[in-house]
């Protein structure tokens, strides 16, 4: 029987059903695409990259096609729930547990395609910003494309997190002997920040805090962590920043990011 969403004439053959990739492609500049990203996106019978227009490349795409001229990627429309008003997403969040209709029927209809695709036997790599694994659309779009086609085989190539190209540039230990790290987000505002600092000899990466900076520099400086905290936004893309958080002024995109490194114990 053919399953719902794979047309007839894609009618697989038993245990023709391409395999789904979930590729990291790290956090923008295009020279930190690991080579086995490089390799399962060339192999690929199908190169798949979320968007959140058909006429705007997605920030992943932007990285591939750079690192790799001239190969061929299908922009898969996903509609971000938007945050607020410097988000500049480019369909590259999460949906969350607050996903909308919107959002919702965007997976949806990115799911048929990849079924299509896989139904035919294509193996599809589908690319992603940082690493697939860590906040990423390729889960929800993996559970979407499962809802279709059960028996769907996935597999993942890790990507360079944007908050170790942060540390990376600003020159910042994040870790070192038995020091643990919290990855947070302030999506909904500094409150996981906050119950990640109880521990003072831990590091801190926040994610997702671009509509909450004030916020998260007051709960820092509550805690004595403000110094040495570092603000990179778009890393590797145009308008990039990397400055000492308490210096940091101005709108802040969707694509920022915040290390804090170990206080005193
Ligand atoms: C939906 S998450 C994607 C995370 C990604 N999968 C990773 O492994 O890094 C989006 C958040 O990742 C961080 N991020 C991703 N790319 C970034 C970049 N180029 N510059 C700064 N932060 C970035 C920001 O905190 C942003 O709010």
């Amino acid at each position: 029987m053919t399953a719902p969403g794979i047309p007839a004439g894609a009618e697989p053959l038993e245990g023709a059903i391409g395999k789904l990739v979930g590729v990291g492609v790290g956090p923008g500049n295009p020279d930190l695409l690991t080579r086995q990203a490089i390799e399962v996106i060339e192999n690929a019978d199908r190169v798949a990259a979320p968007a959140i227009a058909a006429d705007v490349p997605g920030r992943a795409e932007s990285i591939v096609t750079t690192a790799i001229p001239g190969i061929h990627l299908e922009r898969l429309v996903i509609a971000m729930p938007v945050a607020g008003r410097h988000n500049g997403r480019g369909a590259e969040g999460d949906a969350g547990g607050d996903a909308g209709d919107a959002t919702r029927s965007s997976y949806d209809m990115a799911a048929r395609r990849i079924a299509c695709w896989l139904g035919a036997g294509e193996d599809v790599a589908f690319v992603t910003l940082g690493d697939p694994n860590i906040y990423s659309t390729f889960p929800t779009v993996a559970q979407a494309v499962r809802t279709i086609v059960p028996e769907l085989q996935t597999e993942t190539v890790a990507g360079i997190c944007a908050f170790q190209d942060l540390a990376a540039r600003s020159g910042t230990v994040l870790l070192d002997g038995s020091q643990s790290l919290a990855l947070v987000s302030a999506r909904d505002g500094a409150g996981e920040l906050r119950d990640a600092l109880a521990r003072p000899d831990r590091a801190v990466v926040v994610y997702k805090g671009g509509n909450h900076l004030p916020a998260i520099v007051s709960v820092l400086e509550e805690h004595g962590r403000l110094e040495g905290a570092i603000l990179g936004e778009l890393l590797g893309m145009p308008g990039e920043r990397v400055v000492p958080l308490s210096q940091a002024t101005g709108p802040v995109s969707y694509l920022a990011s915040v290390i804090i490194p170990p206080g005193d114990p």
